[in-house]
């Protein structure tokens, strides 16, 4: 962090005196004026809800220019990652800050292959679960659980626990998000099959049955990889604050990332993928294409309630650059499997056309986020619709460790401890019950 030459300083109408405040510059990105000091100095705090223009940390992983519609990991842009890169290549850099070479992927590749099974006693506490539970409040138990069955990876304060812990969660997260759907349809579990990719592996695990030989589709896992790359980070997003925030008190990593997991499931966030599909398949039953001027006009009535969901963005005030990538695999996805012609797909097209000509999702810069097309490409996939979430939960992982990593190794963290402006009653005694 670089301090800059110039200040900030606060003045009051009331004539209190100034305070002056440090401005931080990052490597990209607005500066940050720091307010540490500021209870101190003045006895007030600064009131922000929703961290609209609040930096809760400094980061060096990922960084996303909203406006410009450009993301990119410790450096590198989206689209070439998702080009040249496989997912583990991605966790690796994310992890340790550089793409590996050859002999650094291959160690890295074989660790986390070594770790895709999950204790055996994982089947039973999965059994105590309603077989139509969401796929999400299983993995919210799956993955704090992790906890209570790896009792050699919980200190979040000794970096190899922490190391472990990490690579047990990339590696067992697609083998327990496959566990939550073979139990919720009845299927026998499927053991991971460790000569697969980390995609073609999860495929196998989900659509595999034991009485059959099951065939990894190349156009399927290179699909599914991209999914993993482009859900893999996005700076300090609700649950990786969450994570964050979670993981300051000092918990075990699997607490602080079943934290994240339950955050995501949320329609705001991740749970985004899974209600946009639902809104397609809305559109769809009340009559199609010819519906979308309708669901529009509900869209911008204010007292209606309905958003158009895969749309719009916190930070991107421009296209996500991951939906467009997103795009481009539904393409090839849709052709390999013969559905050029999914309806679905040409109404999100068609929805999509028509929203960003329309003036007021022009004039609130509103455009597709990656949740717009990525249920499209999983339904293709054969995922179903309450599954979608998990496997951005499975994706995300990778991101939320990191994250959390480089959080413990700041030498200025400390437990996230928010104020608050308080509004309510100010001090009263109690009444006797009789007189209440
Ligand atoms: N449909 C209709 N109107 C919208 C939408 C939408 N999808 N998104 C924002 N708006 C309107 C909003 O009503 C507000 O209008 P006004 O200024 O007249 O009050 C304006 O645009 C600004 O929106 P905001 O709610 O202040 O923006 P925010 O930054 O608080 O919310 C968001 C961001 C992602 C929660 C929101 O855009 C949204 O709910 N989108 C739909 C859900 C979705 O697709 N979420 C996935 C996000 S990407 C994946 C992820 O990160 O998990």
């Amino acid at each position: 962090m670089k301090a800059s030459d110039t200040k900030a300083t606060l003045s009051f109408s009331n004539g209190g005196q100034n305070v002056e405040l440090p401005i931080y510059k990052g490597t990209l990105g607005p500066d940050v004026i720091d307010i540490r000091k500021l209870y101190a100095q003045t006895g007030m705090f600064t009131y922000d809800p929703g961290f609209m223009s609040t930096a809760s940390c400094q980061s060096t992983i990922t960084y996303i220019d909203g406006d410009k519609g450009e993301l990119l990991y410790r450096g590198y842009p989206i689209e070439q990652l998702a080009t040249n890169c496989d997912f583990l290549e991605t966790c690796y850099l994310l992890l340790n800050g550089e793409l590996p070479n050859a002999s650094e992927k291959e160690k890295f590749s074989n660790l986390v292959t070594k770790h895709t099974m999950v204790n055996e006693q994982m089947q039973f506490f999965l059994r105590g679960f309603r077989r139509d539970a969401h796929p999400m409040a299983i993995m919210t138990g799956l993955v704090g659980a992790l906890s209570a069955f790896y009792h050699d990876s919980t200190d979040i304060n000794n970096p190899e626990h922490r190391e472990i812990a990490a690579i047990r969660l990339i590696a067992k997260m697609p083998t327990l998000v496959a566990m939550a759907y073979k139990y919720t349809i009845g299927q026998p579990y499927m053991y991971p099959k460790n000569e697969l990719s980390y995609a073609g592996n999860f495929l196998h695990m989900m659509f595999g049955v034991p009485c059959e030989d099951y065939k990894v589709s190349p156009v399927l896992e290179r699909a599914l990889d991209r999914i993993f790359i482009l859900h893999a980070d996005h700076e300090q997003n609700a649950s990786t604050s969450t994570v964050r925030l979670c993981g300051s008190s000092g918990t075990n990593p699997f607490a602080a990332i079943a934290a994240g997991v339950a955050c995501l499931w949320g329609p705001a966030h991740g749970g985004a993928n899974e209600a946009a599909l639902n809104m397609l398949y809305d559109i769809q039953k009340e009559g199609g294409v010819e519906k979308i001027g309708e669901f529009i006009k509900k869209v911008k009535d204010k007292n209606s309630n309905v958003k158009l969901m895969g749309f719009g963005h916190r930070v991107y005030k421009n296209y996500d650059p991951r939906a467009k990538l997103m795009q481009e695999t539904c393409n090839e996805v849709l052709t390999e499997l013969g559905l050029e012609k999914d309806p679905l797909f040409a109404l999100a097209k068609q929805l999509e056309k028509i929203a960003l000509e329309d003036e007021y999702f022009v004039s609130r810069k509103l455009y597709p986020n990656v949740d717009f097309y990525s249920g499209i490409v999983q339904r293709a996939i054969g995922i179903p619709v309450n599954l979608f979430t998990g496997i951005f939960a499975l994706a995300r992982t990778v991101g939320w460790i990191a994250q959390l990593n480089e959080m413990i190794g700041d030498p200025e963290y400390k437990i996230g401890r928010p104020r608050q402006l308080f509004t309510g009653s100010v001090a009263r005694d109690v009444k006797p019950l009789a007189q209440r």
